[in-house]
């Protein structure tokens, strides 16, 4: 089949997957769409103002609505009965406007019908709230324009598309310099089998469409989202054991990205030594700020960052916030250490030819009587178990008149022959470095 021709029947099995068969968040058969945490307290006031229909209709799986939007433009994808617009909408406040796009009628029928109601109660200008008919994949077509909106936010539903490639491109395109994707959906630990993917009520349960989480990097990554910030991460409960049995071992989780349009984003967190102070601005974080998995700011506490954070800090929608140092003049490395990026703790080279690569584990016997111990640094070449094939570049006997190098394995025959000097009085005291 063409993708155009997928793309179409995936959206006819979700629009009577969401008009016809689901009534109620209740009759959803896994937890997929409904594994939300508790959200925070200004977000469930104001949710005590969403009417109860659209509340009972809610098939989201996370929590998407950040705070600190007053003013902002907001576009929510796939908004179904709008639960996180009216929500949206309470924060970006008099200021602000949201969009919910959806294809399926009947949900924005639910949506538009408390619409006009709300906005009066809440003193709103009446364009601050719109649903419009449209698809996800072609979001310009439903009238969004190129460089128009600050945040983009979604609850379960990029998953439902055959097409997330044209979904991430319209957004990428429909965001100012500096707007961010902000949304949670449905991903798996692997890459689903044909017989998951063909699976109607799999496709439904929003389970059937989810990436690989890292194809899902990769692709950002190619849309120019450069670098994806995960925010909260759940799993997925599958409950129904028909279900349970088609998708096996495979792994879901409901997770929340962030994901921000700027030009001067890279590859990896690169060290340039900047520092980033929250000013405890955002109505309802007076006290701190969560960036994401990795990044927290205790309001007025100076956080070292890597140079994509201060990018994010300096030039998004979240700027007005932070008070960031530093410039990119001097790269400090990796900003990560260098263990996470081998995947191993990397110990320091101790001395000359007995680097840790080279020194096995000590025993318990070279530890306390073999050159490794600060005293006997001249006694014996240590770190090999039994010293056997260490005489070479450690004893004394090829050229008597040199020092003993403190330790020594069998590798240093093939390194770089250590440059001779005088014998120091911290010799005595050089060791393997035993941790
Ligand atoms: C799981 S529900 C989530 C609805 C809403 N975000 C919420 O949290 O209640 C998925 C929604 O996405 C809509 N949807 C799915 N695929 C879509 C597409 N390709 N274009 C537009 N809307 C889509 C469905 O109509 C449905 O309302």
């Amino acid at each position: 089949m063409a993708s155009e021709e997928v793309e179409s029947a995936v959206q006819d099995i979700v629009k009577k997957y969401y008009g016809e068969t689901l009534q109620a968040t209740t009759d959803l058969k896994t937890s997929a769409c409904c594994v939300a945490n508790s959200p925070h307290p200004l977000i469930k006031a104001a949710l005590s103002n969403v009417p109860d229909e659209i509340l009972m209709k809610f098939y989201g799986c996370g929590n998407p609505v950040p705070l600190g939007i007053l003013g902002l433009t907001v576009l929510d994808l796939g908004s179904g009965t709008g639960r996180d617009c009216y929500v949206a909408a309470q924060l970006v406040s008099g200021s602000g406007k949201v969009i919910g796009i959806d294809m399926t009628e009947s949900q924005l029928e639910v949506a538009n019908k408390y619409k006009k109601e709300f906005i009066e109660s809440m003193y709103f200008p009446d364009n601050i709230l719109e649903f419009k008919h449209g698809y996800i994949e072609h979001i310009h077509e439903a009238g969004i324009q190129d460089n128009s909106i600050d945040l983009i936010i979604s609850n379960c539903v990029i998953n439902l598309s055959s097409r997330k490639d044209l979904v991430l491109e319209g957004c990428f395109r429909a965001l100012k310099d500096g707007g961010e994707m902000y949304f949670s959906d449905v991903y798996c630990d692997r890459r689903l089998s044909e017989e998951v993917r063909a699976h109607k009520v799999l496709w439904g349960e929003c389970l059937a469409g989810a990436l690989y989480v890292e194809d899902f990097r990769e692709l950002c990554k190619k849309v120019g989202f450069i670098d994806p910030r995960a925010l909260e991460a759940e799993e997925i409960l599958i409950h129904d054991p028909e279900l349970k049995k088609v998708t096996g071992d495979a792994k879901f989780f409901s997770i929340t990205y962030r994901l921000f349009k700027l030009k001067d984003l890279e590859s990896n967190g690169e060290n340039y030594g900047h520092t980033a102070r929250y000013l405890g601005t955002m109505r309802g974080l007076e006290r701190k700020y969560d960036l994401d998995g990795k990044f927290s700011f205790p309001k007025n506490k100076v956080v070292k960052i890597d140079g994509n954070t201060a990018e994010i800090l300096t030039n998004s929608w979240l700027s007005s916030h932070f008070a960031v140092e530093g410039t990119k003049d001097t790269h400090l490395g990796s900003f990560d250490s260098l263990s996470i990026i081998f995947g191993k703790e990397i110990k320091a080279n101790a001395q000359g030819c007995c680097g840790p690569k080279d020194c096995p584990e000590p025993t318990e016997k070279n530890k306390t009587e073999g050159c490794c111990t600060p005293n006997n640094a001249e006694k014996e070449p240590c770190c090999t178990p039994n010293n056997a094939e260490n005489k070479d570049c450690c004893t004394s006997e090829k050229e008597p008149s040199l020092p003993k190098e403190p330790c020594c394995s069998e590798k240093t025959e093939d390194a770089p022959p250590v440059p001779r000097r005088e014998k120091q009085p911290a010799d005595e005291e050089a060791s393997c470095i035993i941790s």
